[in-house]
């Protein structure tokens, strides 16, 4: 192994990363609606606060309250007081808010830059969630204004020392696979009534990595990656 490494929180995927993820660095986790983003997404922020760490988990289009009921369902302790749990989920209430997070995260992709820098100069938090930022390139008129914007966030986080992790529901994600540290990739397939599940790691920089489809499954437990198993199909 070369280096420092963090967990994922999920054994599989460390041994598939050689042993973990680059901190410091942004991460994109892919797939459509119901692979698991979320779940993966939460195993790394708990690791985070296992291992004494302090987090900030962005939530953009699931409501905080139904984060918290699944995870806590799945044996995750969503009340640890290293755990900031922040909803930036549009409401149609807002009036009766006291502070507008939609308005101050969701708002752009400098917006979100700018609320997470303040948000860590309240504290330091080392390891840093926004899921998904599918939303967030339709905030910019251009599509090289998001690119310069995205690319600022990756450095600004870069510079503070926190590991990103960032989901998206598009299967097109050119700009944010260029920009970023790594690429996981979650797959479901309907193969005769029978449904799949296959994790793949498209890119990490600075690492050696396993570049095969592994089986996965989401249980009671949460995610559960099975590295040295092939997906057979039928
Ligand atoms: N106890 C459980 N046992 C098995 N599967 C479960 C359990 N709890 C949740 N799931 C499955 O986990 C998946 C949802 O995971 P998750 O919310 O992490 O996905 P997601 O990619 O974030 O979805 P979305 O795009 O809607 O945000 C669903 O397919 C759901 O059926
Ligand atoms: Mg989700």
């Amino acid at each position: 192994m070369n280096g420092k490494r963090i967990s994922t929180g999920i054994r599989g995927l460390d041994l598939m990363l050689r042993g973990g993820l680059i901190p410091g660095r942004t991460y994109l986790v892919k797939g459509a609606p119901g692979t698991g983003k979320t779940t993966l997404a939460v195993h790394f922020a708990m690791a985070g606060v296992a291992n004494g760490e302090d987090v900030l988990y962005v939530t953009l289009e699931e409501p905080a309250d139904n984060i918290r009921a699944d995870m806590t369902k799945m044996g995750f302790n969503l009340n640890d007081s290293r755990f900031t749990l922040i909803d930036a989920t549009p409401t149609s209430e807002r009036y009766v808010l006291v502070e507008d997070f939609f308005e101050s995260f969701a708002g752009s992709m400098e917006k979100m830059t700018q609320a997470i820098k303040e948000k860590l100069r309240e504290r330091r938090y080392t390891r840093i969630v926004l899921d998904p930022i599918t939303m967030l390139k339709f905030t910019s008129p251009e599509e090289i204004e998001y690119r310069r914007a995205f690319l600022s966030f990756v450095k600004s986080m870069g510079k503070m020392g926190a590991t990103v992790l960032m989901t998206s529901e598009f299967q097109r994600t050119d700009i944010e696979e260029y920009l970023v540290s790594g690429v996981i990739e979650l797959k479901m397939f309907d193969i005769q009534g029978t449904l799949y599940r296959g994790l793949k790691i498209l890119k990490f920089r600075g690492s050696g990595f396993d570049h095969s489809m592994r089986p996965y499954k989401i249980t009671s437990r949460g995610m559960v990656v099975y590295h040295d198993r092939v997906i057979s199909l039928p």
